[in-house]
């Protein structure tokens, strides 16, 4: 355990494998004018923590502390924020890509990422939610515009966020189709889906049509190909956001829209998906959860592309 001052955290000293994973203890930082220390109870894992542990990525050169996703016990404020005050209990999802550092026992937030913790939920679920609830949200309400009766292709429907995505698209009323293998098809309808598709012996071009939303989760040449089960003025909207340019030229060709997005810290995508679940109309699935000294394991899972739901480091 730490001492008054000091706090632990999971960093590393290079890139690579789970391995170079490290608990380190250091100085509890102080909030400024405008944020907020929070006492981290939960958070969430994401694909882009072990993208960063390996490559470095928006980063660059380690040493640093991951993780995007936060829920906990405000435990001071800085000058100038009235929204929160000690002993709130919040969560949210840190700026992307350089707010980063929930994996730890404390984590210096700007206030606009967080909004009050639904009291429906534990932290554990509250800390699986923001980073997937936020892209899901941006994808298909901001950047999409899902109406109620639209159809809704989800690939990778039973992962961190397709697996939200399923459950938003549901609540706007729309038609919800998603791709995973078999053994996960009970879980998509369970979550709301009225199609499924397994994309190991099915090919989802020849399954489905007349689609007006994709959430592409998957990149390469699945943006491309989702294109062409969308009808004219349907929309792609891919979480990948590098890839050729062949995305937005066979787009056009085809009277479609292409969008490549990245996901974006914001209180108002929070207390939107803060409502959902107060209406019980979201909720996580938790695939595993482990404590801070065990994150080398669950970014280890992670690495292996098939969890059901989300992955979640738990702080004592
Ligand atoms: N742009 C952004 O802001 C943003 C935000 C969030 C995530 N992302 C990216 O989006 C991707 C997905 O993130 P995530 O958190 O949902 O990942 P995840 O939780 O690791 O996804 C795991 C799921 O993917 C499924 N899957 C793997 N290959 C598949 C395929 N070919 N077709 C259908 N399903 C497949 C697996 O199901 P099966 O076992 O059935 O295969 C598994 O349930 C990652 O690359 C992540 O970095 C980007």
């Amino acid at each position: 355990m730490s001492t008054v001052n000091t706090m632990r955290a999971i960093s590393q000293r290079a890139l690579g494998g789970p391995e170079v994973l490290e608990v380190i203890e250091v100085e509890r930082p102080e909030p400024r004018p405008n944020q907020v220390l929070v006492r981290v109870r939960a958070a969430g894992l994401n694909p882009t923590d072990w993208k960063h542990r390996a490559t470095g990525g928006f980063l660059g050169e380690p040493p640093f502390v991951l993780g995007w996703d936060v829920s906990g016990v405000v435990e001071a404020v800085g000058i100038g924020v009235a929204t929160f005050k000690p002993g709130d209990e919040v969560f949210g999802m840190l700026p992307y890509p350089w707010g980063h550092g929930s994996h730890a026992e404390y984590v210096i937030a700007p206030v606009r990422a967080l909004t009050h913790k639904p009291s429906s939920i534990d932290h554990t679920q509250a800390g699986a939610l923001p980073l997937v609830s936020l892209t899901a949200w941006q994808a298909l309400v901001e950047n999409a515009e899902l109406r109620p009766g639209q159809r809704v292709l989800i690939h990778a429907a039973a992962g961190g966020v397709g697996h939200v995505a399923v459950q938003i698209a549901n609540a706007r009323g729309a038609h919800v189709i998603g791709t995973a293998s078999a053994g996960k098809h009970d879980f998509l309808r369970q979550l709301g889906a009225d199609e499924v598709i397994d994309y190991r012996d099915t090919d989802f071009i020849e399954a489905v049509k007349d689609v007006d939303v994709v959430l592409d989760t998957l990149g390469g040449e699945t943006s491309v190909r989702s294109l062409r089960v969308l009808r004219p003025g349907g929309i792609v909207v891919s979480i990948l956001p590098v890839g050729s340019d062949e995305f937005g030229e066979e787009a056009e060709r085809l009277g479609v829209r292409a969008v490549r997005m990245l996901v974006d810290a914001d209180r108002a995508g929070m207390n939107a998906i803060a409502e959902l679940v107060e209406k019980g109309e979201l909720r996580p699935t938790i695939a595993g959860t482990f404590p801070l000294a065990d994150a080398a394991e669950a970014h280890a899972l992670g690495d292996t592309g098939r969890t059901k739901g989300k992955l979640v480091l738990v702080v004592d």
